[in-house]
């Protein structure tokens, strides 16, 4: 295939950026989204010009570490992957793509498609710890009696590899997916619950605090997010929220 690239470079944080524009030839249809962008950096360097900067680490949709908004869509126009994950067999010969960083105040571009995350990280560190004894006296996990359908519901919330991919889909940037998920992942469980008042109240502190936005049912979360995280998340975590707020 022979493609025209439309691609965000910026050379840091404090230099304005701009798209510009590289024919690629010779893309196979099985080479993946990211193996296409490296013999485009291939061919930038050997003529001695400065590569394309993207994210990336396990290549194998389970790190969370790509990303790119790809002609408008994170992780393009694929469903379920993420862009590592993303074929070039989405796209035709002669095709236009535009690549661009994903887009959030709270996901300041680095340099080039590489944006800061480190907000997912800091809410996170709000959520803080789960009491277990550690002190050689450990309860084996499975002599904890845990309902099978809040298990199951506990593991697909813990399933979510903080992407971003939801924020950038919100025409809010709204980071409501990524912490509900990870509010849920313990609220489902009887390990979860000696922190759950404070873990919702800080972790959506945070939230509001990195500058996310605000929920408005829209669901462009849930149909971007390539791990099929559910909106049903959101609902439990406001739920969570109320009576975490009067309690406290
Ligand atoms: S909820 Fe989905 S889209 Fe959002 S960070 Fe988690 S895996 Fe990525
Ligand atoms: S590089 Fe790890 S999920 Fe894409």
């Amino acid at each position: 295939m022979n493609l025209k690239l439309k691609i965000w470079r910026q050379k840091d944080a404090n230099t304005k950026g701009k798209m510009v524009e590289y024919p690629i030839a010779g893309i196979e249809e099985d080479m993946s989204f990211l193996e296409m962008l490296d013999v485009l950096n291939e061919e930038l360097i050997s003529k001695g010009e400065e590569p394309v900067e993207f994210d990336h680490d396990c290549r194998e949709g389970i790190c969370g570490a790509c990303s790119l908004q790809i002609n408008g869509e994170p992780h393009g126009p694929d469903r379920g992957v993420t862009t590592c994950q993303l074929h070039m067999r989405m796209f035709k010969d002669g095709d236009t793509i535009t690549i661009e960083p994903f887009r959030a105040t709270a996901f300041p571009v680095i340099k080039d498609l590489i944006v800061d995350r480190s907000s997912f990280d800091r809410i996170q560190q709000a959520g803080g710890f789960i009491s277990v004894n550690t002190s050689g006296n450990t309860i084996d996990a499975n002599s904890i009696p845990v309902n099978k359908d809040d298990a199951d519901k506990s593991f697909n919330a813990a399933t979510c590899i903080g992407c971003g991919a939801c924020v950038a889909a919100c025409k809010n940037a709204s980071a409501m997916l990524f912490t509900a998920a990870k509010v849920s992942q313990f609220a489902l469980l009887p390990q979860g619950q000696i922190e759950a008042t404070d873990r919702v109240l800080n972790m959506v502190k945070q939230m509001d605090e990195e500058g996310f936005g605000n929920c408005s049912n829209t669901g462009a979360c849930e149909i971007e997010c390539p791990k099929g995280i559910s909106l049903e998340n959101i609902a439990r975590m406001n739920r969570e929220y109320l009576s975490a707020s009067l309690k406290k």
